[in-house]
């Protein structure tokens, strides 16, 4: 028997303890979002985050930035946001528009208020095995949701394709982290069909709609299904859901898995780097 992965039902308990540990506070935990350009999926979630923050009890703003910003403007509202003591975490939502070097705008983020997890310093403590202030919140998702259905991760085989710095490569030391054996894979990938049949658990982050078909999956698999593609069909996963669920042991759906799981880790990063702040100052 398959069982659904509902990170949908995960995402609202945490959620929900969230607003009530924010409910007994008299100061509020307040994230920061610049949105630069009109990409409209990036309009779609920046809007969703802040409903979410707003139903928590969360203060929140958006930084909106026309598609033609300079690098320069972009610095300038992070350097406010850093120096501002009622902000307590920043976000950038990715993608950039063309021209800007992302490296260069996240490097700029105070790391306390990197509620991503994307500077240098907090990815470095990430992938060296230290504590970072905060966990990138796509991987801190996807381990919530297996650790939920108390999933094993050590000594298990896990096959992470895609290699970005969102999801493949943080979710990856996380899992080493955790005594999994890792295989990265990535469009070169030549066989992929070899590791996903050694895989107990795998992990997809390509952005190919229906990309992974029964023929990757080994019988009794964990599959998580990172991917949002926009289709024809509306939104699908990199999962093609109704040739592998019957295979999987458990498998996640889109919509409805990882991304509403997203969502909750930036909640509760946010809160996370609230707290870490308030102790600052004491
Ligand atoms: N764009 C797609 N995923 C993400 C994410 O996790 N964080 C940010 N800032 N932008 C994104």
């Amino acid at each position: 028997m398959t069982i659904i992965l509902d990170g949908k039902n995960t995402a609202n308990k945490i959620i929900e303890e969230l607003k009530n540990k924010t409910a007994e506070l008299t100061k509020k935990p307040k994230l920061a979002v610049i949105l630069a350009g009109n990409n409209p999926a990036s309009c779609i979630y920046v809007n969703n985050k802040q409903k979410k923050a707003h139903y928590i009890g969360f203060e929140s703003v958006v930084i909106p930035l026309p598609e033609d910003v300079t690098e320069e403007n972009i610095l300038e509202h992070i350097f406010i946001l850093n120096e501002d003591t009622n902000i307590n975490a920043i976000l950038i939502q990715l993608p950039l528009p063309k021209g800007i070097n992302t490296q260069k705008i996240l490097e700029a983020i105070d790391p306390v208020k990197d509620v991503d997890g994307f500077t240098s310093f907090n990815f470095g403590r990430l992938a060296l095995g230290y504590e970072p202030y905060v966990y990138p919140c796509t991987p801190k998702g996807i381990i919530r949701l297996l650790d939920e259905y108390n999933i094993t991760l050590a000594g298990q085989n896990v096959l992470v394709i895609g290699r970005s710095n969102i999801v493949g490569k943080p979710v990856s030391f996380m899992l080493q982290q955790r005594n999994a054996t890792v295989t990265m894979a990535n469009s070169y990938t030549k066989n992929l069909k070899e590791p996903a049949l050694n895989s107990d658990i795998i992990i997809s982050a390509a952005g190919k709609a229906g990309f992974i078909t029964s023929e990757f999956i080994r019988e009794g698999a964990v599959i998580v299904d990172v991917g949002i593609n926009r289709t024809q069909n509306g939104i699908t996963g990199d999962i093609d859901f109704i040739s592998a669920a019957p295979k999987a042991s458990y498998i996640t759906p889109v919509p409805g898995g990882i991304g509403p799981m997203t969502i909750a880790m930036l909640m509760e990063n946010t809160y996370q780097l609230f707290e870490i702040q308030r102790k600052f100052l004491i």
